[in-house]
């Protein structure tokens, strides 16, 4: 058995060289596939997922995230890193932490990034499996070096504490009057008879001490004993008064207008005691109604909370046609959350303005038209504001040549859908959720070459999710409607690309 071990290490040497991973990026960019995004962050080959590490470091922030650089699939998992002062420019993506011993050997999974000291500081989970494929993991700082790469720590954590399965992952970082806390994703082992499923979802405290242990505090207790079999990914915020228990519950029945994606990302709003572990807190709400968002991560600079989200899905790579062409998923792009009345709004950061390039207004007079033709640039933005006057359904569309997205609206019922059954390749269905319009329908739309986000409401709601267009087209916006719309104010923008350097 240790041999088998030790002929792993060695394989993982010759597997993962940072000098031959970088290099294979530096001769893969810029991107030139249509279905390359140009204004989300992505990998040129291999497979992304969570955005981890999240910190603003010496003028810029530092975005890593999950990342496969051999294959098409969940495997090898590394981290990626890429750096921006303004979330145009960014440094080439590289390798920057990758399996390399007994603790990681089968992957290096999600965590988190802080600041200490002047340097980018990270902790994450080790994740390492045995000839029977039983999982074991560990818990770990590293700090990023010079030449790009994160040096690693002794282990801290060991394993997973008792009466919890080894599903035990994504230490995330908050503070309390002055002392570092780690929330980690847990899963619950239950006792026959205690609940609907052998395990279930939590998040487990964590108190750092001297910067070289963790100790066990317990878990955040919640009203959602029972809710899902797993939370992955926690983010614990502070809004002014208010705490905000971000997680990833997997395993929560599709409901008519909730839970429809595989798996959830969402959101407790409430009060948090780091004395009880309460969180006394309202209903779950999620984060994005699209087809793919997951393992979001939330950092904090200059009083703003950024949000990264994964556009992707645990699982469903098959929907992903890029895969074809080696690589798969994005990022979002980086979205400022407020929160409002118990609900947390989303903007894309302020500094992506920058991306705008030619400009169309449209005005319409509905008393003659209801039916609008546009056709955009293949990146762009779209902005609608729609006084929606006698008018009840109304359909926005995407059409791709003979293949098309509609997103519906029907104001009497308070329903969207967004429907990608109309296009031939990748992931198709619907996604429905309440959307609350009163006058004015607020309409703001990322279109990237996939990767489309959309933000309703000034962003009360968000709809992510990627189309794979067959050819390579420009997509043409239509507008319609029932019965005639009082008003609509429109501007077109066409966008630009990030660069990477
Ligand atoms: C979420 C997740 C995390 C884990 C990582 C591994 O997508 O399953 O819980 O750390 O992906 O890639």
């Amino acid at each position: 058995m240790a041999k088998k071990t030790g002929e792993k290490l060695e394989l993982l040497k010759e597997k993962f060289s940072k000098e031959a991973v970088d290099k294979r990026v530096r001769d893969n960019m810029p991107f030139t596939h249509y279905w390359h995004n140009r204004f989300h962050v992505e990998a040129p080959f291999g497979l992304i997922s969570d955005p981890n590490g999240l910190a603003f470091c010496n003028g810029e922030h530092h975005i890593f995230c999950q990342w496969n650089p051999l294959t098409t699939d969940h495997k090898n998992k590394s981290w990626m890193h890429t750096k921006t002062p303004d979330f145009i420019h960014y440094s080439m993506q590289e390798l920057s932490l990758w399996p390399t011993d007994i603790h990681d050997k089968d992957g290096c999974h999600s965590g988190c990034g802080f600041v200490e000291d002047g340097k980018l500081r990270v902790f994450y989970t080790c994740n390492s499996r045995d000839e029977d494929y039983i999982r074991t993991v560990a818990q770990r700082f590293g700090t990023l070096k010079e030449d790009g790469h994160v040096e690693k720590e002794e282990i801290v954590i060991h394993g997973n504490p008792e009466g919890y399965s080894a599903h035990f992952r994504d230490p995330n970082f908050f503070y309390r009057n002055g002392e570092r806390y780690f929330a980690m994703a847990a899963q619950r082992l239950n006792k026959p008879g205690e609940s609907s499923r052998p395990t279930n979802g939590t998040v487990l405290i964590y108190k750092e001490e001297n910067g070289k242990n963790c100790k066990l505090l317990g878990e955040v207790k919640t009203e959602y004993k029972d809710f899902g079999y797993m939370w992955e990914c926690p983010n614990i915020l502070q809004f002014d008064d208010y705490d905000v228990l971000i997680m990833c519950p997997q395993g929560l029945e599709p409901e008519e207008f909730q839970y429809q994606s595989h798996c959830q990302a969402g959101y407790l709003v409430g009060h948090f005691s780091i004395d009880s572990l309460e969180m006394l807190h309202g209903k779950f709400q999620e984060l994005d109604h699209g087809f793919d968002f997951y393992s979001p991560q939330v950092f904090r600079h200059e009083g703003r909370h950024i949000l990264v989200g994964w556009i992707g899905m645990p699982d469903l790579v098959n929907e992903i046609e890029s895969a074809k062409e080696g690589w798969l998923y994005s990022l979002t792009m980086p979205r400022v959350l407020t929160l409002r009345q118990g609900r947390i709004y989303s903007a894309p950061v302020e500094e992506l303005k920058a991306l705008r390039k030619e400009e169309t207004e449209i005005e319409l007079d509905t008393n003659k038209i209801d039916f609008m033709k546009e056709t955009l640039p293949k990146t762009s933005e779209v902005i609608l504001d729609i006084k929606t006057g006698e008018a009840k359904k109304f359909e926005i569309a995407l059409n791709y040549g003979e293949e098309k997205t509609v997103i519906t609206y029907d104001k009497n019922t308070q329903v969207m859908i967004i429907d990608r059954n109309g296009m031939k390749l990748g992931g198709k269905g619907q996604r429905k959720f309440k959307l609350y319009v009163n006058e004015e329908l607020s309409f703001r739309m990322f279109v990237d070459r996939t990767a489309i986000e959309i933000f309703l409401q000034h962003g009360e709601d968000v709809a992510t999710f990627f189309v794979y267009p067959e050819k390579d087209v420009a997509p043409e916006l239509t507008i319609k409607s029932d019965k005639e719309m009082a008003e609509i104010h429109g501007t077109i923008w066409e966008l630009d690309s990030i660069k990477f350097s």
